[in-house]
């Protein structure tokens, strides 16, 4: 009974939620607000989510421990970048399980929407036991703080990788099935299966969003194509390894538009693929770099082990119960990276 009696006041609170949500979509201009936490959010993909959250009439606060994986003044600039109030961002390390209990608790949020995590699969082949820490305790705690104080919405951001190097492509969510080849996969892996324990032991709605390779501006600096412009735009050479690989890559705008709106409309307990929904090989990527930079030096190098051969998503799932469409080509996308980096060099 006690429990019919909280699955349906949890009904009612994500009705009223979705509505706040969808009232927002509608009229941007509405004063209405859904307090949202973004974990990471002084990270690449978090400055950029965080900034259109806040744009459409969100609260937003945001937990970071700046991390050094990657310059932590670069985050810092990200953070300046958004404008911030100091206010709402708590420099935090997830790993303190009771300071992240106390922060939700304060906040009591809508919705979480944790990107904090070490990203990057070579890394993880040097150092696996901080991907246990960073990318499994750390959301164990988050998704654990968030069961206990109530939050309704938690949404998971994981990776492409956990589908390891399967050869049936485009990919389905429902491919995965843990066969990863990277500590970074396995750690995603695993962490996706902590959401759903915690998911169904608080009643709680939960989203695993799998995000496939998302690009720039103010891509993460470890990664190949901010690498990549980086290099070509001191007149350096490049290093690729293996030439006939592919990628999906996305375009950090539609990135955050799939996310916004699995805010909206991400049913209960679903795993949604967020690509662009097409490859694009690595030889289609120089040819389009060579054409911004004809003098480029390329140096051919073989595969690293843990990295998968090709990449593919098949969104039609985020198609049908979110109307994800992502708009960038890649042609499109390069430009506007390029451009913004032409602009920006003393933040490469
Ligand atoms: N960028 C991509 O192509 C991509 C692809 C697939 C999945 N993802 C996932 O998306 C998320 C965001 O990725 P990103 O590219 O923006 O990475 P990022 O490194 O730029 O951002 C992650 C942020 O999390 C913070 N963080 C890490 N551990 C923390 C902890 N314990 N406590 C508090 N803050 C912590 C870091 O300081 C950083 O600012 C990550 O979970 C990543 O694994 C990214």
């Amino acid at each position: 009974m006690l429990r019919s009696v909280s699955i349906c006041k949890s009904f009612l609170f994500s009705m009223h939620v979705c509505a706040k949500l969808n009232l927002l979509s509608k009229s941007q201009e509405s004063v209405m607000k859904v307090k949202i936490v973004i974990t990471g959010g002084a990270g690449f993909i978090g400055m950029h989510l965080t900034k259109r959250l806040l744009k459409v009439g969100h609260q937003v606060s945001i937990i970071d421990c700046f991390h050094t994986y990657y310059s932590a003044h670069r985050k810092k600039q990200h953070v300046s970048e958004i404008k911030f109030p100091t206010g709402d961002l708590y420099e935090v390390d997830l790993l303190d399980r009771d300071k992240t209990r106390a922060i939700i608790n304060e906040l009591k949020p809508d919705a979480v929407i944790h990107l904090a995590a070490l990203p990057g699969v070579a890394y993880s082949l040097e150092e696996p036991l901080k991907y246990v820490d960073y990318d499994i305790k750390a959301t164990i705690n988050m998704v654990e703080a968030c069961g206990e104080a109530g939050v309704k919405h938690f949404l998971f951001a994981s990776s492409s990788s956990v589908y390891g190097d399967k050869p049936g492509m485009p990919l389905k969510e429902e491919d995965a099935d843990g066969m990863t080849i990277s500590p970074y996969a396995a750690s995603k892996w695993s962490a996706e299966s902590f959401c759903h324990m915690y998911a169904h032991m608080y009643d709680m709605h939960v989203n695993i969003l799998r995000f496939f390779t998302v690009y720039d501006p103010w891509g993460r600096p470890d990664m190949a194509i901010p690498k990549f412009i980086s290099k070509l735009l001191k007149n350096e050479s490049i290093s690729i390894f293996g030439s006939d690989s592919g990628r999906d890559y996305t375009y950090i705008d539609d990135i955050i538009h799939g996310i916004e709106l699995t805010l909206h409309k991400g049913k209960r307990g679903e795993t949604y693929n967020l690509g662009s929904g097409r490859v694009v090989k690595m030889t289609r990527l120089l040819e389009i770099l060579r054409h911004h930079f004809p003098e480029m030096n390329v140096n051919y190098d073989t595969y690293r082990l843990g990295d998968v051969f090709s990449t593919h998503s098949d969104i039609s799932k985020a198609q049908s119960h979110l109307g994800y469409s992502p708009i960038t080509t890649i042609e499109e996308g390069i430009g506007n990276t390029i451009l913004w980096a032409k602009q920006n060099e003393k933040h490469l």
